[in-house]
Formats: C-alpha cells, structure tokens, sequence
C-alpha cells in the first residue's frame, strides 16, 4: 500500500515530506525514505522502519531542498530493509521514484533492462520504474514523456511520483489503481495519498483518476491522459477536514481514541438521514436510485475484512425487513470468480478507506456487468465513493487507527438506514419503521452506557492476556460480531481467535475446549436465548474459561460464565452496534497489556491498495 508525498514551491520541503509520512505511516510502516533535488544536485536518504528513525538521522544533515517526495512502505516484494526502501533510482541517481503500487510484469522488464546494462541493486518491482525511464531519457525524450512511454509498458498499479534532476522545475505524478491527489497551493503544489499528508497546508485538492499523468510546476499544473495530449481540466475541491480531526486528542491510541468517539459518530452517520414521521430514512446519495434499488432482484454486498463483517449484519437486515434475497462475497473472490451479476442487481461496495484495491476491482467488475453499483465509504472522495453509481458516506470522521473500530458501527447504522428505505418501499408499516428509527436515536446513549465499562474490560483483560487462542461465538445478527471480535484480537494483540457460529461449536471447534481456551460468547437476551445458553453450558461441562456479553438484566449468566459484561438492549437489527463495542475494548486492552503497537500492528497497513 505504501504513503507518497511530494512537494514543490520555495519552501524547504524537508519537514513538509516527513510530516506527510507521519500522517501517511497507517499505510505502511516498513521503511521509509526521501528523495530530494537542489541546484542540479540530488540526495536520498532511506532508513529500515518507522518515520521516525527517518526523521532523527535526516535532522542531522541540514538539508534544505525546495523539490522532494516521500514514501512509508509497506513491503510486496522484496524484504523490508534500507536497500529496499523507495525513492528508487537510476544509475547516476538523477531520477528518483516513489511507487504506491505492484508492477506485475517487472521480472520481464527487469531482464530486458539487463540486457542493456541496467543494473539493480534491490529485490522490488519497483525499481524497474526510474531505470525504464532513464531508457527513454536516453532516446532524447523529456521526463513527462519519457514517463508516458515508461507507463505504457507497465502491467499492475501504481501511484507514482518523480523527479528528476536536470528537470528540476517539476515533479511527474500518474495514477493507475492507487490512490492520489495533489494540494493546490499559493505558489507551491503538494502531492499525496491522501489529504491527511497535505491539510496542514491547503484545503485545495485535485483527485486524479487513473490513466491521467500529471506535470506538477510549483504555480500550476498540467494533467493529460496517458496516450493522448490534450490537457484535461480538472475540478478542485474544497475540503473540510481539520488537522485537529486527524489528532489523538489525548489519548494514548488512535484506536481507543475511535472506540470512545462511537456515541458521536454513530450520531453523525445518521444527522439529518432519519424522517421520524414517515418512519424512514433521507439519503441523498441515493435518491435517483432509491427507486432501482427497491426494485432490485438480489442484492449483493462485496467488501473485505471488517467492512465484509458489517456487510454480514447488512445481510440480516436487508432480507429481514427488505425481504430482498442478499448475499455477501468477500470482493477478491467476486472479482475472480466470473459470479452471475443480472441487471436487475444492486451490489453494495463497503469500504471505509474507499481504496481498498480489492473492493474497487470488483466494482470495476460489476459495473461492466451492468449492475447498480453502491457504495458505503468513509473516506469523501475516495476512489469507490466517485466510481460507484450512488451511495452514502459513513461520516463517522477519519479512522486512523490500523484496527478499524467506528467505521465498522458507522456502516452498520448506514446499512440500517438503507434498510429501512427499501423496505418502507416495499411492505414495512410506519409503526415498524417508527419503531427502528426509534431504537437508532437511542444508540449513542448505549453506547456512551458501555463504553463506562472500560475499566472493567480492561481488568478481564488483565486475565487472558496471556491466552495462546480464543474463540468467538455468537448466533443470528451477532455472528459477523463474534468473527469481528476475533479478527480485532488476531490484528492488534496477535493471538490467535476464532469466531463462529455458536450452534456451529458443536461440529468440529469443541474439540479445541480445555481449560486453557477462553470462550467468548455473544448472549443477549433475543430469541436465540435459551440456545446460547446450552452453547455456553456445552463450554462450561469441558471446562473452557468462559467471557459473556449479556443482557444487562440478565442475572442469572453469572452463575454459568467467568466473567460477564452486561450491555443495554436494543432490537436484534441493531445489537451489533452494542455488542461489538466492548470486543473492541476487549481485543484493545488485551494488546496494551502484551505491549504491542496497538495503532500500528505488524505487518498490516490501514488501507490495503494491493490486490
Ligand atoms: C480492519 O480492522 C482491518 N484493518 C481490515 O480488515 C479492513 O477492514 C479491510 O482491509 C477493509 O478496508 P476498507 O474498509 O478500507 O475497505
Ligand atoms: N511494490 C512496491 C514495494 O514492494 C510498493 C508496495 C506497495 O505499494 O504496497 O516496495
């Protein structure tokens, strides 16, 4: 995945770069590296790991540069280390490149570069890039255009940016499946993977689509497609976003710091969204195809990770109360499959980045195939928000933290919200649809309810911090929570947790129950109570340690469970927003304790633009 920053303009930009990276570092964390071009003179410094070390040893050597770009890598190919770590260049160091991206034919242009003397030095895909260009420089083209023939012979993706000594007066940015914008400035021009990197200095942004190869002057900006010469005009945005939304505000972690927003983002995914009288939701982003979508034969809902468990809970609600048959498809298999997309289908993309390279193929996929595409992102802008047909922006403010915590409940309040539209245009009365809408205005409050249980969750994490595994078990709409709540664990504390379906226990995973397996159970009072219980009492006679999430009048679990959280209840649509919050909390502690980054767990990035 991978952060990219550059900069041009008369100010030196050596500290604008690394505060980009620090900002960019939830993309990749492997290594990082600057590349810089002053007088004709050029100069790279890369070191293995954090930003930070980066930053300490260039702090030394006084640079001062007025034309620079940036990376933070998270590794495809090629271990992580300092030879590895981009800008890459040519020979003579004259042409440094960043790369966002995979270049999948890179063994085949590696060994026809050989043949002419090329000689690499490290292991990654990447470093065909600056080497094909200098080919083409050295056939007499300009950088711009030696880029362009460079990219016409590249397979993959890639955002990109360049630079070039004896062109000293620009840097050369592309984008084909990787995601980047520039910051228009007054008299310097600023180029990244995201606005986080850039807002401290513009609010003005230009996103670029793919195919679009872009000179960037430090007064202004020329952008034309890859194989044509017409200058396209683009659109400059405003954006809204402050440096202070992307802070910790005094809190240790990203992650608790999300975990606590909840009563507010989950109010902000719904301001202005929910009619009471008419018992129905108000969604702009999809009101030319309000219509479409109600009428729609199947709807299928593609995303990965944590926005594909939420698409489960959508599952659940929408053929509940919208009674339109769903199905939920983890989006890099739909795209490879060849799945049977109809015209009369609506496909909903979750994805709380919006760049997620998998999730964006396959919308790609479906709408070549003629469906109606959707989508549920975070991020404004971000590449599906723009591709898809219509859809609807989670609001829950920016997810820094690589685990992802409010996104999650702010898609479920937004699958509750679409919900609630198609199925008012189908046979829901407006006593049910007065009811639901009822129940999510009274969410925050809940939440805000749980989330005083910290300190309590944090002490039974104390007890299982030093579990080796753990399984998750929940029934009905709070399934996709037991599988939400492992993957949080595995991510951030690095223990191994399964989730399942907790009938499902009886088939295979009660076989791993000895009394050194904990248990947690998702067991509010609905109506597949009385089975739960069984689960649980199944657990207990094998003498697993078992945690419950239950019912907050619910006192006679105590005597079945070791340990129990009791939560508030709500109507069963909308009780993964209430149980997942303290599995947050849970998997949250549990790292803390064990001493883990839990902002930056191993080997992961926040938002995943490789296939
Ligand atoms: C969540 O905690 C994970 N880091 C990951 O599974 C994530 O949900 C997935 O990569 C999808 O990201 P997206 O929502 O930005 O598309
Ligand atoms: N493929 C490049 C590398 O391994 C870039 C990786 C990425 O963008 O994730 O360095």
């Amino acid at each position: 995945m991978c952060g990219i920053v550059g900069y041009i303009g008369n100010k030196n930009c050596v500290p604008i770069l690394i505060n980009g990276l620090k900002r960019l570092e939830y993309r990749g964390y492997d290594s990082a590296g600057i590349g810089i071009v002053n007088n004709g003179h050029s100069d790279v410094i890369k070191r293995k790991g954090k930003v930070s070390i980066l930053e300490k040893d260039i702090e030394k050597l006084n640079l001062n540069s007025n034309l620079g770009i940036a990376h933070t890598r998270w590794a495809t190919h090629g271990v992580p280390n300092e030879t590895n770590a981009h800008p890459h260049f040519n020979s003579d160091k004259s042409i440094f490149v960043i790369h966002n991206g995979i270049i999948e034919n890179y063994q085949t242009l590696r060994k026809g570069l050989q043949k002419f003397g090329y000689q690499f030095i490290t292991q990654t895909d990447s470093e065909v890039i600056p080497h094909l260009i200098d080919s083409f420089i050295k056939q007499g083209y300009n950088l711009f255009n030696a880029v362009r023939a460079s990219l016409g012979e590249l397979e993959g993706t890639y955002g990109l940016a360049i630079i070039y000594s004896k062109e000293p007066d620009k840097l050369v940015v592309a984008r084909k499946g990787s995601p980047l914008v520039l910051g228009v400035g007054d008299g310097e021009n600023f180029v990244a993977s995201d606005v986080s990197a850039i807002i401290a200095h513009t609010k003005q942004v230009v996103y670029l689509e793919d195919g679009e190869v872009v000179e960037v002057f430090k007064d202004h900006f020329v952008t034309k497609n890859l194989d044509e010469d017409g200058e396209i005009e683009k659109e400059v945005h405003q954006i809204s976003m402050t440096l202070d939304e992307l802070d910790k505000g005094g809190y240790q972690h990203f992650m608790l710091k999300e975990i606590m927003e909840q009563p507010d983002s989950v109010c902000n995914s719904m301001r202005g969204r929910i009619l009471f009288d008419e018992g129905t939701a108000k969604l702009g982003g999809l009101e030319n195809v309000a219509k479409q979508l109600a009428e729609s034969k199947r709807i299928i809902i593609s995303a990965c990770g944590t926005s594909w468990h939420s698409g489960m809970v959508g599952e659940y609600m929408l053929e509940q109360f919208a009674r339109i048959p769903t199905e939920v498809e983890y989006a890099s298999e739909f795209r490879y499959r060849n799945p049977i997309v109809n015209k009369d289908d609506a496909i909903l993309f979750i994805s709380q980045s919006g760049e997620t390279a998998d999730t964006l193929a396959a919308l790609r996929e479906a709408k070549i195939r003629g469906a109606l595409c959707l989508g549920i992102c975070n991020v404004v802008g971000s590449s599906i928000a723009r591709e898809t047909h219509g859809g609807v922006y989670t609001h829950a403010g920016p997810e820094i933290g690589v685990a992802s915590t409010k996104a999650f409940t702010s898609q479920l309040i937004v699958l509750a919200l679409i919900t609630l539209l198609i199925a008012r245009k189908r046979d829901m009365s407006l006593v049910d649809g007065q009811a639901i809408v009822k129940e999510l205005e009274m969410l925050p409050d809940k939440i805000s309810k749980i989330l005083k249980m910290n300190k309590q969750i944090e002490e039974i994490a104390g007890k299982f911090k030093d579990a080796k595994n753990f399984l998750y078990l929940g029934r009905g709409y709070n399934f996709p929570v037991a599988l939400e709540g492992a993957l949080k664990l595995k991510e951030i504390s690095y223990i191994h947790a399964e989730g399942y379906p907790a009938a499902e226990m009886k088939h295979g995973p009660i076989a791993l129950i000895d009394d050194n397996m904990p248990a947690v159970f998702i067991a509010p009072k609905d109506s597949t109570y009385e089975k739960i219980i069984s689960n649980i009492e199944e657990v207990r006679a094998r003498k697993g340690r078992i945690i419950a999430i239950a019912s907050e009048d619910d006192d006679s679990i105590d005597r079945l469970v070791d340990y129990s959280i009791k939560i508030p209840d709500t109507i069963r649509m909308l009780m993964p927003v209430l149980t997942v919050i303290p599995l947050q909390l849970l998997a949250y502690h549990i790292a803390v304790k064990k001493g883990l980054n839990v902002d930056q767990p191993r080997n992961l990035a926040k938002s995943v633009t490789v296939e």
